[in-house]
């Protein structure tokens, strides 16, 4: 396998510019292309503050984010692609366009290119079907935010080459990150786990066992976890959380994974955590607070 050098990054938005900012403060050159103008410059700036706030905490020098920042340069979808070595995708979780991008990204990259994938939930091996090289697929799931969190959950398709998991976990090492590598079924291992324990969190709400406060301060103190379940998913995205437990109730046929009546209820109702400024909890101008006034029915 060449050595890997030249990356693409598609997709600008929050996982996309931290893919981004971690390869070229590595050393990696990137090009960061995104079909919303607006959002590519949003994502560069983003970029930006984030490499202000590491010289801040005495992370990184001044020097480093000009290199850093000088290693990225947006691009066009798809003509961007046709010079690199790895592509890591980062667009929005959406299985037909995943699978658009894909058969482009086959059509323009060159033969010996790494397609990999940032999702979240999508199968692997199906997004590989999308391109004629589906032993060179594979996924790269990293965490949000990914300057600060230090896993990258790497998901082998049913074709992915042994030699293209290798190059993966190398690069992976090569950002300062730990990567776990894991096969392709629904959830993966990051997901497949949380996810039950907030649809649990959600269950418990739900049937009056305990309150949001105490149930997340059970699993907080008791648990040593950094923060309750129902604030996670808060974080995460109702939404989200939502369609990661459909993913795995429909790729399991498992009623276990069932999503809680109470979550759907609250993303029809449009309440998705921190994005919408409500959720488990309510958030105004950044600051997290209990929703006590109502009832979850
Ligand atoms: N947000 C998280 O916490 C998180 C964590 C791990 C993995 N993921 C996964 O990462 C991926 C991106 O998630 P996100 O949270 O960054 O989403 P986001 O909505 O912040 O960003 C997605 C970006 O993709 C762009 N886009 C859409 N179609 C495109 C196309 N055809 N070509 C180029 N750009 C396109 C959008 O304009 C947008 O800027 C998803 O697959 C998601 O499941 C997200």
């Amino acid at each position: 396998m060449t050595s890997i050098r030249n990356v693409a990054v598609i997709g600008a938005g929050t996982m996309g510019n931290g893919i981004a900012h971690v390869l070229a403060q590595n050393g990696f050159e990137v090009t960061l292309i995104d079909i919303n103008k607006a959002q590519l410059e949003k994502g560069i700036q983003q970029i930006s503050k984030n490499l202000d706030r590491q010289i801040s905490k005495g992370v990184i020098k001044e020097e480093t984010k000009k290199a850093t920042l000088d290693r990225i340069r947006p691009g066009e979808f798809v003509q961007g692609v046709s010079n690199k070595d790895l592509v890591i995708e980062a667009a929005t979780e959406n299985t037909s366009l995943k699978l658009e991008i894909f058969r482009q990204l086959d059509a323009s990259a060159p033969a010996e290119c790494i397609l990999a994938t940032n999702t979240s939930s999508i199968s692997i091996t199906k997004i590989a079907s999308a391109t004629k090289r589906p032993a060179q697929v594979i996924g790269m799931h990293f965490m949000n935010p990914v300057p600060l969190m230090k896993l990258v959950e790497i998901i082998n398709g049913y074709a992915t080459l042994e030699s293209v998991t290798e190059a993966v976990v190398g690069i992976t090492k090569q950002l300062g990150k730990t990567p776990c590598v894991v096969n392709d079924y629904p959830g993966f291992i990051a997901n497949r786990i949380l996810m039950p324990m907030i649809n649990e969190a959600i269950y418990s709400l739900y049937e009056g066992v305990a309150g949001v406060e105490s149930i997340d301060t059970v699993m907080k103190l008791g648990m040593a976890h950094p923060m309750g379940p129902l604030q996670l998913a808060d974080f995460i995205g109702l939404d989200v959380c939502l369609s990661i437990l459909q993913v795995l109730h429909e790729g399991f046929g498992n009623p276990k994974y069932a999503p809680c009546p109470l979550l759907a209820n609250m993303v029809s109702a449009g309440q998705l955590g921190v994005k919408t400024g409500e959720g488990f909890y309510t958030y105004q101008t950044g600051s997290k607070e209990l929703v006590v006034s109502r009832n979850f029915r």
